[in-house]
């Protein structure tokens, strides 16, 4: 009877901190991965809540490539004092520019010693998360920006080859003209258009010029810049004249069908391709480095945060946990198009394209993406657009890098 007894009590106790493991209460995940974007997060979501069935997990997304909804929302809720409990951002200035430095967010560098993640993370991108001696967001991926796709049977029955300068591209881009391709570059809305600009400036400067530039060695008025802004405006006109309209989905529907020829993006086409359209790397769609930066990989990286005050810091921490954790990073990565940010990712679970972004990333110089958060701060790429704007409006090269020096020394770029 007595050891009955115990034997019940010690089963309670074990009950008692299963359920204490297993968690409670909500855990409001914030992002921009909504609909074609939502497979990887959904499959987190779905380990989360089998580590943790007693979470009620809300998604929260706001619709918009590269977040361009979401950070305005986000904003509100954070200077109203509703902050969600963990939300997406761009590792780098983009979280470190705005809510590290109003104090808005925790300290999470003993959670990566605890976790071991100080050794399991590259160095770079440590350094890229990290101020004033903290460290503050836990990265769950690699992107990479400077792609140009392609469908390989559309380019054979053209008989042209991908470009590997924009002076190729341009030369291109006639003969497809001279076959009846209206816009073989497909283009899409506003973000977009400065996507492919990052592109165009990088293949232009090269790898060292660019990171001159957000060092403040290289101004945004010189020469080079000028010649940045004309190639620019030359590889507009290869594009699409609907291109506002269209969603950076839409516009990589259009290589897809066969409507153009090019378009460059991100690698979470990679993923829309695979696990959305269900097409295979190398057959139903082909890539290269966008014209001009073969050697170069223009990184950007997804983390999340933990945002202080936030009403669910447990849960917070055991999602910070499993997307840092290589379980975590090997179940979204596949079906995001990126590759894992730990160094001891499992290549057997990604597509052909992924292994070789990934051998890219270990062999390429490495360069910060402008227009996803990791080389300027949010006040600078803010007003981005209106130097874009400055320049559509009159295609003055010089009116455009005038604007872009100007907005650079006001938000002290390379101070
Ligand atoms: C990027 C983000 C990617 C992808 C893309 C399109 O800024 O880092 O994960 O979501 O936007 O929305």
């Amino acid at each position: 009877m007595r050891s009955l007894k115990r034997w019940l009590a010690i089963a309670a106790l074990g009950l008692g901190l299963t359920s204490l493991a297993q968690g409670s209460g909500k855990l409001e995940i914030f992002s921009w991965w909504a609909g074609d974007e939502g497979p990887a997060l959904q499959a987190l979501i779905d380990l989360y809540k089998k580590r943790y069935p007693g979470v009620e997990v809300i998604n929260a997304t706001v619709t918009g490539g590269s977040g361009v909804n979401a950070r305005a929302v986000l904003k509100t809720r954070m200077l109203g004092g509703d902050p969600p409990d963990s939300f997406q951002v761009h590792a780098g200035q983009e979280l470190i520019g705005t809510w590290v430095v109003a104090d808005r967010m925790e300290d999470l560098s003993s959670l990566f010693r605890q976790e071991g993640w100080t050794t399991k993370f590259p160095k770079g991108l440590l350094d890229l998360l990290s101020y004033k001696g903290g460290i503050w967001s836990v990265p769950v991926n690699i992107h990479r920006s400077n792609v140009m796709w392609y469908n390989p049977a559309k380019l054979k029955e053209w008989g042209v080859t991908p470009p590997k300068t924009w002076a190729e591209f341009l030369a291109t881009c006639q003969t497809l003209k001279g076959k009846g391709l209206e816009a073989p570059l497909a283009l899409g809305e506003n973000w977009t258009q400065q996507h492919l600009w990052e592109s165009v400036a990088l293949g232009i400067l090269g790898a060292d010029d660019w990171a001159r530039l957000w060092r403040g060695q290289l101004k945004f008025n010189d020469p080079k810049m000028l010649n940045v802004w004309n190639t620019f405006g030359k590889v507009l006109d290869c594009a699409n004249k609907d291109a506002a309209g269209l969603s950076w989905q839409q516009a990589i529907d259009r290589v897809i069908e066969g409507t153009s020829a090019f378009n460059i993006m991100g690698d979470w086409a990679a993923g829309y391709m695979t696990t959305t359209k269900k097409l295979e790397p190398g057959t139903g769609f082909g890539w290269a480095p966008s014209p001009g930066t073969s050697g170069v990989f223009m990184m950007l990286s997804d983390s999340f945060g933990l945002p202080k005050g936030v009403k669910n810091r447990t849960n917070v921490i055991n999602w910070l946990k499993l997307l840092g954790s290589k379980e975590g990073q090997d179940t979204f990565n596949p079906l995001k198009g990126s590759i894992a940010a730990r160094t001891d990712s499992d290549p057997s679970k990604y597509s052909i394209y992924s292994q070789a972004a990934m051998k890219d990333w270990k062999s390429n110089k490495i360069v910060g993406s402008l227009v996803h958060g990791a080389v300027a701060p949010e006040s600078f790429m803010s007003q981005f657009g209106t130097v874009m704007e400055i320049y559509l409006n009159g295609k003055n090269a010089q009116a455009a890098a005038n604007a872009a020096q100007a907005i650079a020394t006001q938000v002290g770029i390379g101070r």
